[in-house]
């Protein structure tokens, strides 16, 4: 038999270039700062998800510092074998009080939790209602579960409620807030129609820190609380990492059978320590929630007449181009600028949506919006 791999990584390279759709890697210094280096040429980030501007504050890299110096570099091995410390406890401690859950599950990534839950979860029988927006995690588990998975047409309560009708033992998913659109999901309808015959799960990834009272979230700002609740430490919180918040008994339920879980190594405990520090500083320092307010009003108010401009309440601005060619020229044009700013095209968003994901951070000034903002509307007029 011949074996096929080669000419199949061959093909679908060769597909993505004809589509202009190949996608590669940069090497930039400072990635995580307002203030970015790709080679010899200095940019203003917009493109980053650390929301909060935590990633490189000296605060928090002084915590992980003080964990690493308290527990040593790795954790040694899976939680349930002896990776999980005092810090770990600590962390899943922390989240339940801040979040009002009984229990916190920690994971190595987002990814991994949602794949984690869903595979858990499921069984064939089951009903899966997602969002048509969810994200690539979810929607991979949910094909690849037993499960039979149903997409409801994107923050769609009429759909979803159709969907609903039925006596299947469901799980309906959605985002908080829309990781690519930066839009908010009908919370509070969701949880109303779910509220008696199906759980709720909300992968709050994007809302968290941003959104609700001392940064609880996007159920926390509309006072709902789902069955489960995925948080994750990679965005607003600047490290990385995630948790599932739950019951007593589906913590239980997840610390057997949640594979990502029980046979992954744990988080480093230093970084569990940093990521309990984050919290703090997300719950006491408004003043990083306040500044985005503040520079989402300079945005709006500067492109709002501009074609492509999408209002959104999150600090995750789509600017919508239609083709991926636009999108990326868009992206160059604006590069050449001192701009950086990735072109996001199928198939992370839908045919024809390819756009700027532009993303704001604490750490942005006044005149860095408006700059961009001048940027853009220059851009558009002349290349597109
Ligand atoms: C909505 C959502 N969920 C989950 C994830 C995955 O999280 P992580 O980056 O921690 O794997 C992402 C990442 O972009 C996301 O946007």
């Amino acid at each position: 038999m011949t074996l096929q791999f080669k000419s199949r990584v061959q093909g679908a390279l060769l597909e993505r270039e004809n589509l202009g759709l190949t996608r590669s890697l940069n090497v930039l210094d400072a990635g995580n700062q307002v203030s970015t280096r790709c080679g010899d040429a200095l940019f203003v980030n917009f493109s980053s998800n650390d929301y909060l501007g935590l990633a490189s504050d000296k605060e928090l890299v002084e915590a992980w510092q003080k964990g690493l110096d308290i527990y040593g570099a790795g954790s040694g091995a899976s939680p349930l074998v002896t990776g999980f410390s005092p810090a770990h406890a600590s962390l899943e401690n922390a989240l339940c009080e801040w979040l009002g859950f009984e229990r916190a599950v920690l994971f190595g990534s987002g990814f991994s939790a949602n794949q984690a839950l869903l595979f858990a979860l499921m069984r064939k029988g089951d009903l899966l209602l997602q969002d048509k927006l969810n994200h690539a995690s979810l929607m991979e588990a949910g094909m690849l579960s037993e499960a039979t998975m149903k997409r409801f047409k994107h923050n769609d309560v009429q759909h979803l409620s159709k969907l609903l009708s039925g006596d299947e033992n469901t799980l309906v998913v959605t985002e908080g807030v829309f990781s690519m659109d930066g839009d908010l999901s009908p919370l509070t309808y969701i949880h109303h129609i779910t509220r008696n015959n199906a759980w709720l799960m909300v992968d709050d990834a994007h809302g968290v820190g941003v959104l609700g009272e001392y940064g609880a979230g996007s159920c926390n700002s509309v006072g709902i609380k789902p069955e489960i609740l995925v948080v994750t430490f990679g965005k607003a919180f600047g490290l990385s990492g995630a948790a599932i918040l739950c019951s007593a008994e589906l913590g239980n339920y997840l610390t057997q059978f949640a594979r990502h879980h029980v046979y992954s190594t744990a988080i480093p405990p230093s970084q569990a320590f940093a990521i309990t520090h984050a919290i703090g500083m997300i719950q006491t320092q408004e003043w990083r929630r306040e500044k985005l307010r503040e520079l989402s009003i300079v945005y709006d108010e500067q492109l709002q007449s501009v074609e492509g401009y999408v209002k959104t309440a999150t600090p995750i601005k789509p600017f919508i181009l239609g083709t991926a060619e636009k999108a990326i020229n868009a992206s160059c044009q604006l590069k050449n600028e001192g701009f950086w700013m990735t072109a996001i095209r199928p198939p992370t968003v839908p045919e024809g949506a390819a756009r700027l994901r532009i993303t704001l951070t604490a750490n942005h000034s006044v005149q860095d919006v408006s700059k961009l903002a001048c940027a853009l509307i220059k851009t558009m007029e002349s290349t597109l």
